[in-house]
């Protein structure tokens, strides 16, 4: 007698606890003080944005302003992620082999995707990278020398006039690294990749005909003025 009264009041607790813990007020709520976190809003950007739960509330101004358009256009002074147009990147090389036959075809490219007109401005923008991103191993006078190298840390920075490259393998270098020299595709977008790699082949490598060591800033003057060095310039 005992036992069964037992089992009884066991099974009628159990079916209180499953009552009450499916169908409870959650799916039902009586009242609701924050509706997004329960009716969450998805919407496509040229979409009108309309509230789940309302037809009139909560309408953003800038959006209503638009004829309730959410995709807005870019706040005057945005700069564009890509404004240089190239978009010709190759995919990254997937084995050695590959690595190489994309470095040979990069050394036959000796002019840059830039605009021609931008020239001396690529040149300066050129420069300035190179002196923030590459002149701690490289150095401002592309010998090899930066101060990384200098205070013992690391070594195996070649001088330039030593190599044999060109504006495509400089940015095939910059884009993919070599040996020891990581990519720098992180740092810089294409463009830049292509403004450093024309500083440092007119800087470091065209001059070398005349056999002047680099001096950075007077340089990049005699380049871009004398035509008698063969600097290389932009496609076009
Ligand atoms: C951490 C030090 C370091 C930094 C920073 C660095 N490099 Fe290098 N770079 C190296 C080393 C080491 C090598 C030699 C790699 C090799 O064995 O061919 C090298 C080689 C090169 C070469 C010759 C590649 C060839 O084809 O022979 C070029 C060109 C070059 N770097 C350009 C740059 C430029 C431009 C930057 C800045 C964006 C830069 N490097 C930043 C260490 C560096």
């Amino acid at each position: 007698m005992k036992n069964s009264i037992l089992k009884i009041t066991a099974i009628f607790g159990l079916t209180t606890v499953l009552l009450n813990s499916c169908g409870g007020p959650k799916d039902n709520p009586p009242l609701v003080y924050f509706p997004d976190m329960y009716f969450p809003v998805a919407y496509d950007p040229l979409m009108k944005a309309k509230d789940a739960y309302s037809d009139h509330e909560n309408e953003i101004p800038a959006f209503v302003a638009n004829g309730g358009a959410t995709g807005l256009s870019p706040v005057v002074g945005s700069v564009p992620q890509n404004r240089d147009g190239i978009v010709s990147e190759e995919t990254l090389p997937k084995n050695m082999d590959e690595y190489n036959a994309g470095y040979d075809a990069a050394k036959a490219v000796t002019a840059s995707p830039l605009k021609a007109e931008n020239l001396e401005k690529d040149l300066a923008r050129g420069k300035s990278l190179y002196d923030k991103t590459c002149s701690a191993c490289h150095g401002t006078g592309g010998d090899g020398q930066g101060p990384i190298v200098l205070s013992g840390a690391y070594s195996g920075v070649p001088k330039y006039a030593d190599r044999e490259i060109t504006i495509g393998s400089i940015h095939y270098v910059l884009t993919n690294g070599r040996n020891a020299m990581g990519s720098y595709a992180g740092q810089l977008n294409v463009g830049d990749r292509w403004r450093v790699a024309l500083y440092v082949y007119n800087t470091f490598k065209a001059p070398t005909a005349n056999a002047t060591p680099a001096a950075a800033p007077a340089t990049t003057e005699t380049t871009s003025a004398a035509p008698a060095t063969e600097a290389k310039t932009n496609a076009k």
